[in-house]
């Protein structure tokens, strides 16, 4: 049983993905951090994030262990906990550039497909995974919110971790950031024609959660019926 969430930046896919997997007890995809951690390894090998066949290199050799704690998932890169670093700012519109080269989403296919083992449920996390990834998977949710509202989100965030925050930066990235994704021609942002989609715009994350819990379940008779 595979749970596709699709969406842009800062719709709360990544809490509700959370909720999700802790409540149905399946293992979870997190494929956004797959791409910052690409971003983050070209980065420090100093490759222009341009270049297709180093950057999809660098995809392909990643050294990289996912580690479930308490508080989450810690993320390594070659021996070291980069959990943190891979949320910066600067790491998610890098992985959004080289998310837009074809050859680097190739090389990641796998890895993401490998996610799914058999007699055990997944939750994937992403942009394309109802599409392209998992496109077989029984039950997709999109899940959106408006630019504004999802700024808004992001700055609350950077305020509570008493980060320096411009407002209208932030709105500016996301929206740089959303053309990109939705752009690109290789798995652009779009909903699965089968997904059900869920706006969180005016919703708190326990409705959103309710909501996709009902979803799930509906579309689960559906499938068994
Ligand atoms: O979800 P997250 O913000 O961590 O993703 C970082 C970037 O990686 C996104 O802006 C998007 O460009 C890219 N991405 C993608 N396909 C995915 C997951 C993430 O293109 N399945």
């Amino acid at each position: 049983m595979i749970i596709t969430v699709d969406g842009p930046s800062g719709a709360g896919k990544g809490t509700l993905c959370q909720l999700l997997a802790k409540h149905t007890g399946f293992a979870l995809l997190d494929s956004g951090a797959l791409y910052r951690l690409t971003a983050l390894a070209a980065l420090r090998k100093g490759v222009d994030l341009s270049c297709e066949e180093q950057v999809a290199n660098i995809a392909l050799g990643l050294e990289i262990h996912f580690k479930p704690t308490e508080e989450g998932v810690q993320v390594w890169l070659a021996g070291q906990d980069v959990s943190r670093q891979i949320r910066e700012e600067h790491i998610g519109m890098a992985a959004s550039k080289v998310a837009a080269l074809t050859p680097v989403r190739t090389a990641l296919l796998i890895r993401q497909r490998a996610f799914a083992v058999d007699g055990q449920g997944l939750i994937a996390d992403g942009r394309d995974m109802g599409t392209v990834v998992f496109k077989e998977a029984k039950v997709k949710l999109f899940l959106t919110a408006s630019a504004q509202e999802r700024a808004r989100r992001r700055i609350a965030q950077l305020e509570q971790a008493k980060l320096q925050v411009d407002p209208e930066q932030i709105l500016r990235d996301i929206q740089e950031r959303d053309k990109r994704d939705t752009e690109r021609k290789t798995s652009p942002l779009i909903p699965a024609d089968d997904a059900i989609l869920l706006d969180s715009t005016s919703m708190d994350i326990n409705a959103v959660f309710e909501q996709a819990l009902s979803a799930v379940q509906a579309q689960q008779a559906i499938v068994k019926a």
